[in-house]
Formats: structure tokens, sequence, C-alpha cells
């Protein structure tokens, strides 16, 4: 567990600050990391932003609403939520619609038939998976290696309504975000850009995701773009597993009823950077 040894600050996240700038619970989602954002990033930025590991969306939603999305790429390896992601931008009233049929529909036998039908390609896949992330067992989206959404239903509470004001507002924000589908090792030649980089919590049993990464390919990988770069790392892990340079800041994020912990009521995490 994180030792608070060279800690510059620490900041404290609720799971219940609310933010539009959301689409569905994630593990390890950053919504809540808004105030930590402000903070820690430059009041003005004039070139790049990439959030290379982007899952859920929520630094590259904060960064479009912050900077304009123009400026911004999100990526993310799973074709199931950046398939979300494409659908939130260009067909905002279709998806709403597509939802608003399965939250008429909604019961435990819905989920299960919903989980076996396609997520990962047009604006149904990107319905099904929505339906499905809102209303997955603790919010925990879970993702078996090869890929199929393998969490279990919530029980005894009702589908979650989605506003369709909302998720016009977040559509607009990011209209104009570049969305990518790609492995994150494809990044290393970025230069003169803010790299925020969330992976896959290094040396964690719970598995989550479609798949796991090489601390050492990892590091290997910060090495290359943190020289010209400005870097922003969220983990879990010791900054010492990172070889991080002097150059870092690293900060102390204590999580109070994480989603990603919910069964502790409170974990740790840092947010190291280089500027
Ligand atoms: C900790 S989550 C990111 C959460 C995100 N910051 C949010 O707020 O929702 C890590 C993400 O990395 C993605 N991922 C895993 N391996 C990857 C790889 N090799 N390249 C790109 N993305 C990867 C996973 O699909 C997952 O969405």
């Amino acid at each position: 567990m994180f030792s608070s040894t060279n800690v510059s600050k620490e900041f404290v996240v609720n799971n219940r600050r609310s933010t539009k700038l959301k689409i569905i619970p994630y593990i390890g989602c950053k919504a809540g990391f808004s105030y930590i954002f402000d903070e820690i990033l430059p009041a003005e930025f004039d070139n790049h932003l990439y959030d290379i590991f982007g899952g859920g969306g929520s630094f590259a939603f904060y960064a479009c609403a912050r900077y304009g999305a123009k400026r911004v790429t999100y990526n993310d390896n799973n074709p199931v939520v950046v398939n979300l992601i494409q659908h939130l931008q260009c067909e905002p009233h279709k998806l709403w619609s597509l939802y608003n049929e399965h939250y008429k529909q909604s019961s435990e036998q819905h989920f299960y038939d919903v989980r076996t039908q396609n997520l990962e390609s047009g604006v149904d896949g990107a319905a099904n998976f929505l339906y499905l992330a809102k209303n997955a067992f603790s919010g925990k989206i879970r993702f078996n290696r090869k890929n199929r959404f393998n969490s279990s239903v919530r029980k005894h509470s009702r589908c979650p309504k989605l506003d369709l004001g909302d998720l016009l507002q977040l559509s607009e924000t990011i209209q104009e975000l570049t969305i990518v589908n790609k492995d994150y090792t494809e990044f290393s030649a970025v230069t003169n850009a803010l790299v925020y980089l969330d992976p896959p919590y290094f040396n964690n049993s719970n598995r989550h995701y479609n798949s796991v990464i090489d601390l050492q390919e990892f590091n290997r990988f910060l090495r290359t773009i943190e020289t010209n770069n400005k870097i922003v790392l969220s983990e879990q892990n010791e900054p010492a597993v990172f070889g991080l340079p002097d150059s870092y800041s690293v900060c102390l994020v204590i999580l109070k009823r994480s989603l990603q912990y919910v069964t502790q009521s409170q974990s740790r995490e840092m947010i190291a950077f280089n500027f």
C-alpha cells in the first residue's frame, strides 16, 4: 500500500461529488478528480491533451470542457467503451431513445439477454452497453479476456433514467473530440502535449479490464514520452515502481467510498506530474 513519503500534497475524493461530465460508472473513474485537475493542470494550455487510457472518459470530458474539445484526444483499447463515446458524440438522440427502450423493458432477464448481444458496434451496441453499464452490480463494469462484458446485474433497484438534456449537453461538449481505439504504445511519438495516463492498476488481482499491462513496457513508454510532454499519472502503486525522476511532484489521493473498493471505506492512490 502507498506510503506517504515524498508526498507534496493530499487530496480527498468523495464519490458523491456530482458532475455532468460523466456518462457511465466505470472502474477507476476519475470524474471526482476534477477539482484536483483544476489545481494541478496549467491555467492556459495551447497544445494538445491526450487521455490515453480513457475508459469512461472523465479526463477527456473534463479537458474538452476546460480547454476545448478540438485540442483533446480520447483513447482506449476496448472497442466497447470507444463505441459508446463515439455514439455519444455523433448520435446522442438515437442513443437516448434506444436506452429509453431498455429502460421500459428493464428486468434481470432483460439485462442478461442484452449481455449476449452486440456491444461494440453501431448505436445499438452503444445503447446496449450503456444500459448494462448503468445497471451493473455496484457500478462495477468488468470485461473478460475475450472482451465480453461479464458484470452481474444490480439487484433490487430500478433502471436509472437518462436525462436527455444532460446527454445532449455532454455530446455538445465533446463534438470536436478525437476518439481513437489503439494500444497505448502507439502514442510514443507524441510531443509537446499534456498526456494523462490512468492505466489499469499494476499488481492488482481484481481483473476488471480485458487486458493487463506489463510494468516494464509501460515504464519504457513513460521514459520515452516524459522528456517531451507534460505527464499526469494516476496509480495505486508506490511512485518508486515507475522510477519517476525528480521532476515529478507526487500527491496522495484518498478515495472515500470509491467505486473500485466498495467494500472498503477508503483507499489511496497517487497522482504524479512532471511540470
Ligand atoms: C483505470 S481505467 C481508466 C479509467 C478512466 N480514467 C475513467 O475515468 O473512466 C484503465 C483503462 O485502460 C484501458 N486499457 C487497458 N489496456 C490498455 C492498452 N494496452 N492500451 C490502451 N488502453 C488500455 C482499459 O480498457 C481501461 O478502460
